[in-house]
C-alpha cells in the first residue's frame, strides 16, 4: 500500500512537472520572427528549427492554442505560442531526423510497439510505459502490436519476415545480446550510437550490461531492464507446513522433492507449451554445475560441451522429471505458476518476470531462492526497444526509446514487470519503491558473478539457441544422456565455426 501511494506521488510529481507533453518549454513569440531565429536564441544554433517545428506541432494537435507551423521559413507572428522542446530532445532529434521526411516535422500519426508482453505483470510493465508515453506525446496513437509467446519465440518468427519485406512495427521488443545477429541489424535497424551519447546512457548502464549491448560496435536497443533467469520460487505454506528450507545444491533439492513426494504434493512445477521452459531450466542447472566461468566459457568455446559438468546437468534435469507435474507439456511458464498459487506444487525455476506475475496476481506467499548451487551467480538478460530503419514513424519510435531508457519510465516498468531498471542511478528513495524481491535483486546485481543467458538472448546467436532448445526437447521424450551431449557438442561446434571460433 506505501508503495502504490509512493508510486502515485512519483507519477504525479513527473506529471505535474511535465504537463501534457513533452520535455520542454512553452515560448510566446515577443516579435514577428522565424523558427531559425528563434533557435539560434534557445539552442545558440538556427539549425535546430526543425526541433522546435515538429515539437510545436505535435502540441497544437492536442492544443489549438499553440502554432500550427507548415513550413520550415514560415513567418513566425508576434504572440504566437511555439513549444521549444528540451535540449536533448532536440539533439536526439536533429540527430535521428532524415530530412527527406517532411511528414515527421507535423506530429501525429502512430507508434506500432512489438513485444511479446501478454501475460501478467508483463502487460502492466508495458502500459505503464504506455502512460508516461501518452502523457509526452498525446498526439500520437500507441498501437500495442504484441504476439503472445513467452521469450519470443513466436514473435521472432513472426517479426523477421516482416522486417525484411520492410513492414516493421515502429520499435520491438529485442534482447540483449546476441539475439541482434539473428535480425541482420547493419541491413534492418538503425545504430543507436548517438542516442546514447546525448542522453548519457553508458553513465548510468552497468558495464556488463554495456559490454552485452555492444554488436559490431554499435548499440542496437535500449535498454528497459535486467532480469535474473536463475530463481527458484517457492510456496512459503507449502515450506512452512513440511517444515522445509531453501535448498542450497541439488542433494538438499532432491531429499525436498522425495519427502513433498510422500506427501503427495508436487515438488517441483514446470511448463513447457512454449518450447523453451526446459531449456531454461536446464541453462541454470549448467550454471550451477560448471560454475559462472565455466558456463560462460561454453558459449565461447573455452569450455567444451564434453565436460563432465554438462552431463551432470543432463542427469539432474533427467531426475527432476521424476518430480515434476504430469501436464508441463501443456502449460506455459505462467500456467505452471497456478500450482504454486493453488498450494498445490512447491517449487518451480522460472525467470523472475515470475515475480511481476505474482504481483499482478496479488499472490504473495511465495519465497525465492537463487537456483541450487548458483548462489552468487546471476544468470542475466535484458530487454530492450529497437529502431528499425524503415520504421514508419520513426520520430515517434525515437520519443519511446526515450521513456525506455529515462528514470520515470524504468521505474514505472519495473515495479510491475517484476525485473529491475537497467540504470544504476535510483536514489535510496527510488528503490524503496520495489518490492523486497526486487530490493534483494538490485543487491545481487551488484555483488554476483554476471553470467548471460542463452534462451533469452544473451549468449549465443539464434540458430544456436535454437539447436539447444531442440536438444533439451527431445532429450525429455529420450532421456538419453549421451546421446544429448553429442547433439549439444555439435551444436556448438556449428555455431562456434559460424561466428569464426
Ligand atoms: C523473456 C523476456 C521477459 C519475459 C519472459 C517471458 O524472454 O525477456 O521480459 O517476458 O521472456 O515472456
Amino acid at each position: 500500500m506505501r508503495r502504490a501511494v509512493a508510486l502515485l506521488f512519483v507519477g504525479l510529481l513527473v506529471w505535474g512537472l511535465v504537463g501534457w507533453a513533452q520535455p520542454g518549454k512553452e515560448y510566446v513569440a515577443a516579435s514577428e520572427t522565424t523558427l531559425a531565429a528563434v533557435a539560434q536564441e534557445v539552442f545558440g544554433d538556427s539549425a535546430y528549427a526543425p526541433a522546435i517545428m515538429r515539437a510545436t506541432n505535435a502540441k497544437s494537435l492536442a492544443d489549438p492554442a499553440y502554432l500550427k507551423i507548415r513550413t520550415l521559413d514560415m513567418k513566425i507572428p508576434a504572440g504566437a505560442k511555439l513549444w521549444v522542446p528540451e535540449r536533448a530532445w532536440a539533439e536526439a532529434f536533429m540527430a535521428f531526423w532524415d530530412p527527406n521526411r517532411p511528414e515527421d516535422l507535423f506530429g501525429g500519426g502512430k507508434l506500432v510497439v512489438g513485444s511479446w508482453w501478454t501475460a501478467g505483470g508483463e502487460a502492466e510493465g508495458l502500459n505503464a510505459l504506455f502512460e508516461i508515453y501518452d502523457e509526452y506525446y498525446p498526439d500520437v496513437q500507441i498501437v500495442n502490436a504484441t504476439i503472445a509467446g513467452g521469450a519470443g519465440f513466436v514473435f521472432r518468427a513472426v517479426i523477421k519476415p516482416r522486417l525484411i519485406a520492410g513492414d516493421p512495427p515502429d520499435t520491438f521488443q529485442l534482447h540483449a545480446g546476441l539475439e541482434v545477429e539473428g535480425y541482420s541489424p547493419e541491413t534492418y535497424l538503425t545504430p543507436l550510437d548517438k542516442l546514447f551519447e546525448i542522453m548519457g546512457w553508458t553513465e548510468v548502464l552497468p558495464k556488463d550490461l554495456l559490454d552485452l549491448l555492444l554488436y559490431k560496435d554499435h548499440f542496437w536497443g535500449v535498454p528497459v531492464n535486467i532480469h535474473r533467469a536463475n530463481v527458484l520460487w517457492y510456496d512459503k505454506a507449502i515450506f512452512e507446513k513440511y517444515g522445509i528450507t531453501p535448498p542450497e545444491n541439488w542433494d538438499e533439492f532432491f531429499s525436498i522433492c522425495e519427502k513433498l513426494k510422500a506427501e503427495g504434493v508436487v515438488p517441483f512445477v514446470m511448463g513447457n507449451a512454449g518450447g523453451w521452459e526446459a531449456a531454461h531450466l536446464f541453462e541454470t542447472i549448467l550454471v550451477s554445475t560448471l560454475g559462472a566461468e565455466g558456463y560462460k566459457g561454453l558459449w565461447t568455446g573455452e569450455t567444451p560441451w564434453t565436460s563432465a559438468g554438462v552431463t551432470e546437468a543432463l542427469e539432474i534435469l533427467k531426475k527432476i522429471l521424476d518430480y515434476v507435474n504430469p501436464d508441463y507439456a501443456a502449460l506455459s511458464w505462467d500456467g505452471a505458476g497456478e500450482y504454486l498459487i493453488a498450494h498445490k506444487g512447491a517449487m518451480m525455476i522460472m525467470g523472475d518476470w515470475t515475480n511481476g506475475w505474482f504481483m499482478a496476481k496479488g499472490y504473495e506467499d511465495y519465497g525465492w531462492a537463487p537456483v541450487p548451487g548458483t548462489r552468487g551467480i546471476f544468470d542475466a538478460l535484458s530487454d530492450t526497444f529497437c529502431l528499425p530503419k524503415r520504421a514508419p514513424n520513426p520520430i515517434n519510435a525515437l520519443g519511446w526509446l526515450m521513456v525506455c531508457g529515462s528514470k520515470e519510465g524504468q521505474i514505472a516498468f519495473n515495479t510491475r514487470k517484476g525485473s529491475i531498471p537497467a540504470r544504476t542511478d535510483l536514489t535510496a528513495e527510488e528503490k524503496a519503491l520495489f518490492n523486497p524481491y526486487l530490493q534483494s535483486c538490485m543487491e545481487d546485481f551488484a555483488r554476483d558473478a554476471i553470467v548471460p543467458s542463452v534462451i533469452h538472448g544473451a549468449a549465443a546467436i539464434e540458430s544456436w539457441v535454437t539447436d539447444f532448445k531442440d536438444a533439451v526437447n527431445l532429450f525429455l521424450a529420450t532421456k538419453d544422456v549421451a546421446g544429448t551431449q553429442r547433439a549439444l557438442v555439435e551444436a556448438a561446434e556449428a555455431a562456434l565455426a559460424q561466428m569464426g571460433k
